[in-house]
């Protein structure tokens, strides 16, 4: 008898026929996990990356690819798909039996130039419709998760109800949500579907509007029936910024509480407003990704926890927030040249796995 049955004879007050040993089973019973893993690059997955394919094999058991499976990487055209990294991805992913996430079906980013040309709400819905179901069929059973809809929310919201402008919410307004949703549901029914958002961690007005933002959203999407399993914090952190240990708590449990599970899809730590000591700053760093997973943790443990890259080699933050003394960025658990920081120390401290050369931390 499995725990899941168990509870449930339990709870309908039917007494389990052999007690001593399955109380003492559930004492030993390892408290759940999260899978841990991080966003991958493609690219570097090909022969001539060791050093950046045995870090992502030593420390990631999940992982999504940062571009590839994105419109722009994809759609060549209206009626063609390009499917070469989303396929080397699938396939690096399962050799090394790991499990993948999809990023991302709807984004109002990394557009191909020919969807301004998508002018009419038939339109919208035909490519819309074509592109998830095409995606997501081609990759059913192999990726378990999917970023459906990534950013659906404004940068500050003004009110519970808006959402950020994109072709598909300009052509379709928030149906387009609904369909999205539907179209990846139809196409693969055991994929996990997860709506996406970013600045949802904070302290700040700002923040709060897009927490509050978010639920009025999953209300919304719920009471009209549709099919959706979790919500992604992207858990991009800021190292200058506070966490709002409450206000997050408590978003945590109204999502848990609507039926949805949580997963942390994008972590890493912003350190351009950081001091310039490395060490100093990796303390920070590591600093606020303890107090994000504590804070989650103390409502729920995530099905997953992903960082966005792993290595400040191959990192996104340099790219956008660049530090004004000339300093390499530190966003990550690993340094430039592969050594573990303190950032994955805290992971470890939440389960993520532990190798025996991460002593030298
Ligand atoms: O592939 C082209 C290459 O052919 C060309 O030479 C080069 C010149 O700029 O650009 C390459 O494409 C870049 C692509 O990354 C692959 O490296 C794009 O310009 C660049 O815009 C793209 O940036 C990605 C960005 O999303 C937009 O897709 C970042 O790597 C990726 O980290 C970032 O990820 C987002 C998540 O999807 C959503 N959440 C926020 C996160 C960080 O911004």
């Amino acid at each position: 008898m499995n725990r899941r049955t168990f509870l449930k004879l339990a709870s309908a007050g039917v007494s389990a026929t052999t007690p001593a040993p399955i109380s003492l089973a559930f004492a030993a019973a390892p408290a759940p996990r999260p899978l841990f893993g991080a966003a991958v690059n493609p690219r570097l997955l090909r022969e001539g990356h060791a050093a950046y394919r045995d870090a992502i094999q030593r420390h990631c058991r999940i992982v999504v690819p940062e571009g590839g499976l994105k419109w722009e990487g994809l759609r060549l055209s209206p009626t063609t798909f390009d499917f070469g990294h989303g396929d080397r991805f699938v396939q690096y992913a399962t050799e090394n039996s790991m499990a993948a996430r999809g990023h991302a079906l709807v984004w109002h980013l990394a557009m191909p130039k020919w969807t301004k040309a998508i002018e009419t709400p038939r339109a919208a819905e035909d490519a819309l419709r074509f592109h998830i179901s095409t995606v997501v069929a081609r990759y059913a059973g192999r990726i378990a998760s999917w970023d459906v809809v990534n950013e659906p929310l404004p940068e500050t919201p003004g009110t519970s109800a808006e959402l950020r402008s994109s072709i598909w919410q300009a052509l379709l307004g928030e149906r387009y949500i609904d369909l999205a949703l539907e179209m990846a549901a139809a196409a693969d029914p055991a994929a996990e579907l997860v709506i996406n958002e970013y600045d949802l961690e904070f302290a700040g007005e700002r923040f709060q509007r897009k927490r509050n933002g978010i639920l009025h959203l999953l209300h919304r999407l719920l009471t009209r029936g549709a099919i959706l399993h979790a919500v992604g914090l992207q858990a991009h952190l800021r190292g200058e910024r506070d966490i709002d240990r409450a206000g997050l708590r408590n978003l945590i449990r109204t999502i848990r509480g609507m039926g949805l599970d949580v997963l942390i899809t994008e972590l890493d730590v912003m350190d351009h407003a950081l001091p310039s000591d490395p060490a100093a700053r990796d303390t920070i760093v590591a600093q606020r990704v303890a107090e994000l997973l504590e804070t989650v943790f103390e409502e729920c443990t995530p099905k997953s926890i992903l960082t966005w890259g792993l290595t400040d080699r191959h990192a996104w933050i340099p790219e956008h927030f660049k530090r004004r003394d000339g300093a390499r960025n530190r966003p990550l658990p690993l340094d430039d040249n592969y050594t573990p920081k303190p950032f994955l120390k805290v992971l470890q401290r939440f389960g993520a796995p532990l190798l025996p050369t991460d002593d030298r931390l």
